[in-house]
């Protein structure tokens, strides 16, 4: 049989729709600054999708440290892997400037949040080790996972007496095989923006003998005092052995770090493969991060104005009786009722009749019957933003519950 045969008989479960979705539900393409306000498909929307919480993606600063660093180095320096002749003053700086802003010893940098993530397990484990880990954890770490034979237990998302059952049975088997214990959570889980309950995890370890690692990719820059995430915000941030953030979001660039103890980080530089055997992070990344990361640290400004959004949504789609879950951070998930048919039929009218754009999320990503509309405030929307996508949302949700989405889509269709 030709190897090939799969390409042409289906796309997967992500791909199913790809048919009619592509361009406009799945890989649009935002036009313009990045911004509040975009182009999409020739006319201007309110975008709610962009991770870009702190508002630092076209700050003018920000620009012009990137803009600089590019005209200073190019995008070609430093060539090659940092072990091997990668390695500037810059990239360790940055990664000293990390680990010290999030409370850690050492920090290294990864060339990608997701492959660096993969890394992370892969070099932390061997197949003597247990892994216990949340089942809403990420792609990647559910694939750094995969790249160890040890055994793993997950225990439903944030339920602590399971997690204390899966705890009891790793304690037996690790200290069989001689091995330790690995317990991964989020710190803010993306899509329903609630929160890992690192407090009660870190409680468990008087009891339990184990490390703990927490992808806090939502929460840098978002959660905590002063931004140092979400170990910050719950005052345990000590007790996170191992720190992971991504420069995809808060700091509006690409790539990430990690941050612990000098050993352990010594340890996975010199043995992360998706990071020993790959070209360092050019210079307009590096420098650009140096920049991004001195002014959220001089300035709680970006914070404290994406706060100011967030509780304005948050507040305002809670009194008009939208269902928000359990978020405790700027993701805004609204959650609706219905299938795919309906929330093709929402987004559509979002964008078309009322200019906003926003993410949808359905079935097999989240149970079947509901939709769920992911909103990500920023620093950079207004309060007028707010006022109007809680009027449009109110609107919508009558529609919806009056069936006019269901029938259009009959219609549509028949
Ligand atoms: C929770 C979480 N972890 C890791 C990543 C991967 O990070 P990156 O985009 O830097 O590869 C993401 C997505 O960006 C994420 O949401």
């Amino acid at each position: 049989m030709d190897l090939f045969n799969k390409t042409t008989a289906g796309l997967g479960s992500i791909g199913q729709y790809a048919d009619e979705a592509e361009g406009y539900y799945v890989f649009p393409k935002l036009e313009g600054e990045l911004s509040n306000k975009m182009q999409f498909q020739g006319k201007e929307v309110l975008v709610w999708s962009l991770n870009n919480y702190l508002g630092l993606a076209n700050h003018p600063d920000v620009r012009k440290a990137d803009a600089d660093a590019a005209k200073e180095y190019g995008m070609a320096y430093p060539m090659g892997a940092r072990m091997m002749s990668g390695q500037t003053k810059y990239h360790e700086q940055l990664e000293q400037d990390l680990a010290t802003f999030v409370g850690k010893k050492a920090g290294y940098l990864l060339n990608y949040g997701y492959q660096g993530m993969v890394s992370i397990i892969d070099t932390l484990v061997d197949r003597h080790d247990v892994i216990v880990y949340d089942s809403d954890a990420h792609a990647c770490i559910l694939d750094g996972m995969r790249m160890q034979v040890c055994k793993r237990f997950v225990y439903p998302h944030n339920n602590m007496v399971n997690l204390e059952k899966q705890l009891e049975r790793a304690t037996k088997l690790a200290n069989k095989n001689g091995g330790g214990i690995l317990v991964i959570t989020e710190g803010v889980y993306g899509m329903a923006g609630d929160l890992g309950k690192l407090k009660e995890i870190a409680e468990l370890k008087k009891k339990f003998e184990f490390r703990l690692l927490v992808d806090d990719a939502h929460g840098f820059g978002t959660m905590g005092e002063t931004g140092a995430g979400t170990g910050e915000h719950f005052g345990v941030q000590d007790e996170i052995d191992v720190y992971f953030g991504t420069f995809a979001k808060s700091m509006a660039g690409i790539g990430g770090f990690v941050a612990g103890d000098k050993d352990v980080i010594r340890f996975l530089k010199y043995n992360m493969r998706s990071q020993i055997y790959a070209k360092s992070l050019p210079m307009p990344m590096v420098m650009g991060a140096i920049k991004r990361l001195e002014m959220i640290k001089e300035s709680q400004e970006y914070k404290d104005k994406l706060w100011v959004i967030v509780n304005a949504l948050q507040k305002g789609l809670k009194e008009q009786g939208f269902n928000l879950g359990d978020t405790e951070s700027p993701v805004t998930p609204v959650i609706l009722k219905g299938g795919v048919p309906e929330a093709t039929q929402i987004t559509a009218d979002l964008r078309e009749n009322y200019g906003i754009f926003c993410s949808i999320v359905v079935y097999p990503v989240i149970p079947k019957g509901m939709i769920l509309l992911r909103l990500i405030p920023t620093a950079v929307h207004t309060l007028e933003d707010v006022e109007y996508t809680v009027e449009c949302f109110s609107k919508v949700k009558e529609k919806l519950e009056n069936g006019k989405y269901a029938k259009e889509f009959k219609t549509m269709t028949a």
